[in-house]
């Protein structure tokens, strides 16, 4: 092969442009790390437009007109489709071990979630599984279940732990999360939730103190966690422990994410805010004084449309935080026990349907406000020069709005990361 053929094989590797966009939506620059609640109902947008891609990060986009001249470039024809970045969710429990169908038919026939957890399922039926597979099986497992997400359009994925509930079984979590940030193609955040239940045969102090003093300075040492996670709620954790694992984190540079106000409002909304968490996660349950704790904080709501479904409780009350100036994210919470899929084009729909609000805020919700809320909002969550090129091209749809509409389809025709196609 010439110089010049070895020069223009470059070129076909490193860029790719993609022409004839509809609409290129949710361009931000690069200061703006989430949407305000003002500004969730827009999403800006360029019409008939091109995006030119390196390196499988976007390094231009703008109106076709302005296209820029280019030889030997792979070209992908949107078709007069639109283009918007891949999700991003926040919230996951994705790496588990079977399921809990059984539970769900135990809640059909009137058994309570809380019910079947007091009576040793729930949580602790599903570290019982972790606990009984191999490392090597959750990893195809969990594997084989990501892959389906990026199928539906997750570019980037926050995946917890507290399925284990022992040293061994966390670390076991934990490793296999980052064994699948190596081969996954998309990013990845792993959360330390061993605070997640309390075990059997433990003391609830005797287990905290075990995730506090010896699992998170290790894991943390091991290089392991992103972020460390608690279940602040009755019968679980306290505020008490909450203050004191998310102070903990933060000594060793580990922000927070916490599990709050799911049942029950017992003022970890407010301890989240003042430990500086980055999210708090959940919300169903709110009154007042956690509404107010979180106006001009920089922690991120993440509010779990999918669980509210599933479990048939409250949905967080999203119109009442917009109304206070507050903005949020919207998240899956995949686990085999409150939300068994982690299709975000379903909890965009269940968004719009029953929390009340727009495709654009949606949109807003699943994209950048979710990367901010698990720390990857300079990589990914808008279409800004610099980020990774995780991308969808939707089927032929008139407006975002069918994406909603048409609440039980995956309206995707093409997912895109780094870049590359993948389905
Ligand atoms: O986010 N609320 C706590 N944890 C999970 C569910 C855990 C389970 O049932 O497996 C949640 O809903
Ligand atoms: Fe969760």
């Amino acid at each position: 092969m010439g110089k010049s053929q070895e020069h223009d094989l470059a070129l076909i590797i490193m860029f790719k442009l993609i022409i004839n966009i509809k609409k290129l939506l949710q361009i931000r620059d690069e200061k703006t790390s989430f949407i305000s609640a003002n500004e969730m109902n827009n999403l800006p947008h360029v019409n008939n437009a091109f995006l030119l891609i390196e390196d499988g990060k976007i390094s231009d986009f703008g109106k076709m007109s302005e296209i820029p001249k280019t030889n030997n470039i792979e070209i992908i024809d949107a078709k007069n489709k639109i283009v918007l970045p891949a999700w991003c969710d926040s919230h996951t429990h994705s790496v588990f071990a079977g399921n809990r169908s059984e539970e769900y038919i135990q809640r059909l026939k009137g058994i309570s979630y809380e019910e079947i957890a007091a009576n040793g399922g729930g949580i602790l039926k599903s570290s019982n599984q972790i606990n009984s597979i191999s490392e090597d099986q959750l990893f195809e497992e969990s594997k084989k279940r990501i892959e389906t997400l990026i199928d539906y359009g997750t570019g980037s994925l926050e995946i917890k732990t507290g399925y284990g509930l022992n040293y061994e079984a966390e670390l076991k979590m934990l490793q296999v999360i980052r064994r699948l940030k190596d081969v996954l193609p998309i990013l990845i955040k792993a959360t330390f939730l061993g605070a997640h239940a309390i075990p059997k045969n433990y003391a609830k102090e005797d287990y905290f103190k075990l995730v506090v003093d010896k699992m998170l300075p290790d894991f943390a040492k091991m290089k392991l966690i992103d972020f460390v996670d608690i279940f602040c709620e009755k019968n679980y954790f306290s505020t008490k422990h909450t203050r004191l694992i998310c102070d903990k984190a933060a000594k060793l540079n580990i922000p927070s994410k916490i599990h709050v106000n799911q049942f029950n409002s017992i003022g970890g909304v407010k301890v989240g805010v003042e430990c500086g968490s980055l999210s708090v996660d959940h919300l169903e349950v709110m009154n007042q004084s956690d509404i107010d704790a979180l106006k001009d904080s920089n922690t991120m709501p993440v509010l779990l449309p999918g669980c509210s479904f599933f479990l048939g409780i409250n949905y967080a009350p999203a119109k009442k935080l917009l109304e206070n100036g507050i903005p949020f994210a919207i998240a899956s919470d995949f686990n085999p026990g409150s939300s068994p899929t982690g299709n975000m084009n379903f909890i965009v729909s269940l968004a719009c349907n029953k929390l009340g609000i727009s495709a654009e805020q949606a949109i807003n919700a699943a994209t950048l406000n979710g990367a901010y809320a698990m720390g990857v909002d300079k990589k990914s969550g808008s279409i800004c020069k610099g980020k990774f090129a995780n991308l969808l091209i939707t089927e032929d749809i008139n407006s975002i709005d069918d994406i909603p509409y048409y609440y039980a389809d995956n309206l995707i025709y093409k997912v895109l990361i780094n870049g590359k196609e993948v389905n």
